[in-house]
């Protein structure tokens, strides 16, 4: 691509339409499905946009999440969270393998089971406050905003007084302005200081939540180092919440513009798991992965991918693919096949996905049960989403019923 193209495609992409990108996307799949992208660093990255493509990258160890070499392609200048060598996301299999045990333990189906009744009673909560306030809501401070890290908060440990300092800190790591470095230090300085002072407490007053699992693992098995556990509990605390929240206020909004959907999932409890599978596939609140970068050259279906490149997939690109979903642009909670990558693929696929899954179909049913009447208060066209992250998120969504 010419450097004036490249110029003209900063990423990440700003949004087009209901804060996605997608016409964008459409135009390099047609006609650079390979090209670059100007990462706010300034380094340059092959942005993937073919189902296939995006597939091949997330599952292919040539493509490595070991950002940390000399000159290796970097997201940000400074502050960089691919820098970090605790952090799950940044190791590459096998070693990437000792982090996964630990995780798969504390995220067994027995202990899924155990969540559901959690989950249940804050959704409940949350919709019992929404109804004692009476219309207009509004849903993302009011509900999807507060759900994923109330539920975060009880299934760590974490006092859920303190649900709001994480939402704040969270908002800053996804910052990529450089404006911002200062910000992402301060916030990362705090909230690590409160992960350890948290870490301490429990080590002296046990009980049997998440963070209990993750503290045997680093005491009493050896499994990970000081740093690698407090990452862990970082990453679930922050894994856990921007994605879900976000995820849910846009599906909600995805339902109530196309009102035969949303009367279709409060006639029809069945279509619950459908309705959240498309909601997945069709509101990514970002591009959907970490860089990565090839360790070698690597054919594409787009193309050939040199060694030591930076490689973004987009996933809501993926997740539009004509060639694998009929009909794309169409909002359709009766999809039957319905294969998103929207946690991802191979070894770093999201261990959040059940819970995630579990929130979003309880949220989305206690809505369409106790709400049937539910619909924007303003124009679906005048909801603003945020921009210049690496998520989109809704900033409000007025309803009334
Ligand atoms: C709708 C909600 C969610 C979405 C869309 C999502 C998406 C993803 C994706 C795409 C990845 C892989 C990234 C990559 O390969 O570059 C990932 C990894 C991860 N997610 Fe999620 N996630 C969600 C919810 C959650 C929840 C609820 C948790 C925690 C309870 C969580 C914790 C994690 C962690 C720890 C990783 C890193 C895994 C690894 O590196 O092996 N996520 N997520």
């Amino acid at each position: 691509m010419a450097d004036q193209e490249l110029d003209a495609f900063p990423f990440p992409l700003q949004p087009d339409e209901f804060g996605t990108s997608f016409r964008q996307h459409q135009r390099r799949r047609a006609e650079c499905p390979l090209g670059e992208v100007a990462l706010p660093s300034g380094d340059a990255a092959h942005l993937v946009v073919a189902y296939e493509d995006v597939a091949r990258v997330l599952r292919d160890r040539r493509f490595s999440r070991n950002l940390r070499y000399p000159g290796a392609p970097r997201m940000v200048r400074e502050a960089d969270m691919n820098d970090n060598p605790d952090a799950i996301i940044n190791h590459d299999p096998p070693e990437h393998g000792r982090f996964r045990q630990v995780i798969q333990g504390a995220f067994s189906p027995s202990r899924e089971a155990r969540w559901r009744p959690i989950v249940q009673g804050i959704v409940d909560g949350l919709l019992d406050q929404v109804a004692a306030a009476g219309p207009p809501s509004d849903l993302v401070a009011d509900f999807a905003g507060v759900l994923p890290i109330s539920v975060m908060c009880a299934l760590v440990g974490v006092p859920a007084t303190d649900w709001q300092l994480f939402h704040d800190w969270t908002a800053v790591f996804f910052a990529v302005d450089p404006a911002a470095l200062e910000e992402r230090l301060r916030a990362n300085r705090e909230f690590l200081a409160y992960i350890r002072a948290f870490l301490e407490q429990r080590r002296k007053e046990p009980g049997e939540d998440l963070v209990d699992l993750l503290v045997a693992a680093r005491d009493t098995d050896g499994k990970l180092s000081e740093g690698e556990l407090v990452q862990l509990v970082s990453a679930l605390l922050i894994g856990g919440q921007e994605n879900t929240a976000s995820s849910l206020a846009r599906g909600v909004l995805a339902l109530l513009r196309f009102p035969d959907q949303w009367a279709a999932l409060c006639a029809e409890p069945g279509l619950t798991g459908p309705a959240v599978e498309e909601v997945l596939r069709f509101e990514v609140p970002s591009e959907g992965a970490f860089l990565r970068v090839t360790t070698e050259e690597v054919a594409l279906s787009a193309g050939a991918v040199a060694a030591g490149r930076a490689v973004q997939v987009s996933v809501p690109a993926a997740n539009r693919d004509p060639g694998v979903f009929p009909d794309p642009e169409r909002f359709d909670i009766h999809r039957t096949a319905n294969p998103h990558l929207t946690f991802g693929l191979g070894a770093h696929f999201c261990p959040g996905a059940p819970l995630a899954r579990l929130e979003l179909a309880l949220a989305l049913r206690g809505l369409a049960d106790r709400f049937p009447g539910l619909r924007p208060a303003i124009a679906p066209d005048e909801v603003r989403y945020g921009e210049g992250n690496l998520i989109h998120p809704l900033l409000s969504l007025p309803v009334t019923w």
